[in-house]
């Protein structure tokens, strides 16, 4: 147990490093580096503060709903939000730059499946992907579990962290707000560029992700922790 919890902490200086190498060092890059150090800063003080957790701050409870498990259990909801933290800081510059450059260009980097599988490949007891209950990309289709979870997000409306237990693992799941950035991709469908829905079209046929509201719930970061 112990050798888990601080698992996160040893791979601090490793996500740095991957980030480092897979980004080409000019000033700019830089700068917008900076902000993933402070993820994982920040983190490091967070699992410092819980090395002594304070018993007042969450009632041990544990609800299921359609056979699926929801947990209580601050110390891994922690270890899977580090991971999600540093997963989106990592994701945050490609964005930014993508969005820069051109939105059409963007397309595909939006928080990207090879990203993910860049980050899973640093992480051995830990795995990082997304879903949505209205994706655009097939193979983030949630299964049953990824479905009631995010149901009950929404329910609860208050963008918090949930965990489930599904059996040999926990997942722990991140909800995601709608941005009004997220809109150009994400909105309106009659409102989308017409050079942005054309590729999305393309590439997305099925796609289900338009016609959210700034606020709405857009999907879920999920951090899957074998036991
Ligand atoms: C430049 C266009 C663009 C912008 C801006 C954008 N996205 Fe996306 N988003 C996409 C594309 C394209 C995909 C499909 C990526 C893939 O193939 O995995 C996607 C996928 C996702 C997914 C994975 C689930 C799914 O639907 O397949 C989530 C969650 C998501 N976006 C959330 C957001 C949020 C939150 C924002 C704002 C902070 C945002 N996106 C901004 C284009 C965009």
């Amino acid at each position: 147990m112990n050798k888990r919890f601080y698992s996160p902490l040893l791979l601090a200086p490793l996500i740095f490093v991957a980030c480092n190498t897979t980004q080409p060092t000019t000033k700019a890059q830089e700068t917008k580096e900076a902000p993933v150090v402070e993820v994982a800063e920040k983190n490091v003080l967070k699992e410092e503060s819980i090395i002594q957790p304070k018993a007042t701050t969450k009632k041990v409870a544990t609800t299921t709903i359609n056979g699926v498990k929801f947990v209580n259990k601050p110390l891994i909801e922690e270890q899977g939000l580090f991971h999600i933290k540093s997963f989106v800081g990592t994701l945050q510059p490609t964005l930014d730059s993508a969005m820069k450059d051109s939105v059409a260009t963007g397309m595909g980097v939006c928080m990207s499946i090879d990203t993910a599988g860049e980050y899973n490949a640093l992480t051995t007891d830990t795995k990082i992907s997304r879903t949505a209950l209205k994706y655009r990309n097939e193979k983030n289709k949630p299964d049953a579990t990824d479905t009631t979870a995010m149901k009950e997000l929404v329910r609860k409306g208050d963008f918090k962290a949930i965990t489930v237990d599904a059996g040999d693992h926990y997942r722990v799941y991140k909800p995601l707000p709608t941005k009004g950035e997220c809109l150009v991709c994400h909105g309106d469908s009659s409102k989308i560029p017409s050079k942005i829905s054309e590729m999305i079209n393309r590439k997305y046929p099925k796609d289900l992700a338009v016609d959210f509201a700034e606020g709405e719930f857009r999907g879920t970061v999920v951090a899957e922790i074998k036991k």
